[in-house]
Order: structure tokens, then sequence, then C-alpha cells
């Protein structure tokens, strides 16, 4: 599917890594300026972009989890560009604990990052996108719909950014709002599984349950939000798109 996204605006948050920097990627490649944003300044200093396009990538260091970082980002995007047309939600981390060992900073942090933050980079995007009749994209996670050992703080927070994203629709029906549930994708945030030799068992075996028989690439939750921000995806709002190799009906199937 041919993308173009050329003259639009685009904010990624969490671009330095995994699926965000894939979507901020693809979304480069498709003409778009994209405003990329993470915490992590020396990880999104380090991204390379080809020459030709580098005028068109504006890396910021954006904390997802604040409220100020959020309001002086959007503030600074509307002051620079004067517009908005794709927000995307993508920063994440993941912390795996049981609920006995639950600790108060871990719940914190994965509820300002992975849910508090997309609530108010949507309000604070909103008076843009509903000008350009622009999309948000809102990568939660396979998590909200599956039990999986120690993801119960993560998975409760994308179980609420999936139930957000329809109240985006049912308030802001011009903005197409939508919400992504990857499944097992290969990138730096599988580190909370382990390290190493380990990792890499672990990859596998995980693979080995997947009917599509892989981990999911950073690249195919990069097409999927592509494709929700298009012109392909006109009539496309309030969607929950699962991009997990086929993992939750094997899940079903076991049941
Ligand atoms: N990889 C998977 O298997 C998988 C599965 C389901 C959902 N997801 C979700 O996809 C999203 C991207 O994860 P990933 O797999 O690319 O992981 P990753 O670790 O490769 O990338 C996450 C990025 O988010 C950034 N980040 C963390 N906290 C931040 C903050 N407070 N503000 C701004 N940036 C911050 C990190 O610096 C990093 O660059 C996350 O929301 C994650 O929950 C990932």
């Amino acid at each position: 599917m041919a993308f173009d996204f050329s003259g639009r605006i685009v904010l990624v948050t969490g671009a330095a890594s995994g699926i965000g920097l894939a979507i901020a990627r693809r979304f480069l490649d498709a003409g778009a300026t994209v405003v990329a944003t993470d915490i992590d300044e020396a990880a999104l200093q380090a991204v390379q972009v080809e020459a030709s396009a580098a005028e068109r990538w504006v890396a910021r260091r954006l904390d997802a989890g604040s409220g100020a970082d959020i309001a002086e980002g959007m503030a600074w995007v509307e002051s620079r560009f004067g517009t908005l047309d794709a927000l995307i939600n993508n920063a994440g981390l993941a912390r795996l604990e049981s609920i006995a060992e639950l600790s108060e900073d871990a719940i914190d942090l994965q509820f300002n990052v992975l849910l508090k933050g997309p609530m108010l980079a949507a309000r604070a995007a909103m008076p843009m996108l509903e000008r350009s009749g622009g999309a948000i994209v809102n990568i939660a996670s396979i998590a909200a719909v599956i039990q999986a050992a120690g993801h119960a703080c993560y998975s409760a927070c994308k179980a609420g950014l999936v139930k957000f994203t329809h109240d985006l629709v049912k308030e802001h029906p011009k903005v197409r709002s939508n919400v992504i549930l990857p499944g097992f994708i290969d990138t730096p945030i599988l580190r909370a599984y382990g390290e190493g030799e380990a990792l890499e068992q672990i990859k596998r075996d995980l693979a080995g349950h997947i009917p599509l028989r892989r981990l999911g690439r950073a690249d195919d939750i990069a097409g999927a939000t592509l494709y929700l921000c298009s012109e392909h995806a006109a009539y496309v709002s309030g969607a929950e798109l699962v991009v997990d190799g086929g993992v939750i009906s094997t899940t079903l199937e076991n049941m």
C-alpha cells in the first residue's frame, strides 16, 4: 500500500527506539515532517536520517509521562507549524511484577507513561487535529485483552488506553482515533523478560506459539499505523487493530 504524507506534520512519542522509531521512519519516508520525541535524548540524537530528509526530521526531548512536557511540546508544535495531522501515542515501558510485588513507584511510572500521557497528549493536540481533520493512533497491546503473568499494571493501563480511544471518538468525532494492539514485537522492551541467550531462547519459545511462527517486527506495527492515518482508512474510527501474528486467536482456541 503506497502512502503519501507529503506536507503533513506527525508527532510520535517514544520515537528513539523500536516501534516508535519504525513508525517515525516510515512517516518520514512517506514525505511527512516528523516531530520525533522521546525521553532518551541521547538515543534520539543518535538516530541517523538521510540528508535529503533531514529538514523534515525534528527531534525533541519530551517526557510522555509529564503533563508539563506534553503541554510545552504541543504549544511548540503549534507555534512552529501551526498544525498537526497525526499524533502517535507510542512511548512505553514494561515493569514485570506480580500483583503481590507491585510497588507504588512502578504503578505511577507505568500509569503516567502508558495512560495519563496519551490522555493529556490527545487533549493538548485536539484543537490542532480538529482543525486539520487529523488522526490519533494509540499503541496499546494484546496485554489489554489477554492475561499475561506479571503484566497486571501494564495490562490495566493498556486496557484503559483501548477504552479511552473509544471515548475520543465519542467526544471528538471529527478526529479519527484508533488503537493498535501489538503482540510480541522484537524490540528492546522485551528485555523485561531477560537478557542474552536466555532472552533469545524465550523469543524462540514465543515464536513457536505464534500462528505465524515469528515475533513481530517493529515495521509490522509501523505499516498498520500509517494505514490508520492514511486516506485508505478514511472511514475507520474507533478500530481496535490487533497486529499479533494470530496470538489472540490461539489463546481463545486453547480455552
Ligand atoms: N515490543 C512489544 O512486544 C510490544 C507489544 C505490545 C505493545 N508494545 C508497546 O509499543 C510501544 C513501543 O514499545 P517498543 O516495543 O518499541 O519498546 P522500546 O523500549 O523499543 O521503545 C520504547 C521507547 O519509549 C521511550 N520512552 C519510555 N518512557 C518514555 C517517556 N516517559 N517519555 C517518552 N519516551 C519514553 C523509550 O525511551 C523508548 O525509546 C510501547 O507503548 C509498548 O508498550 C510493545
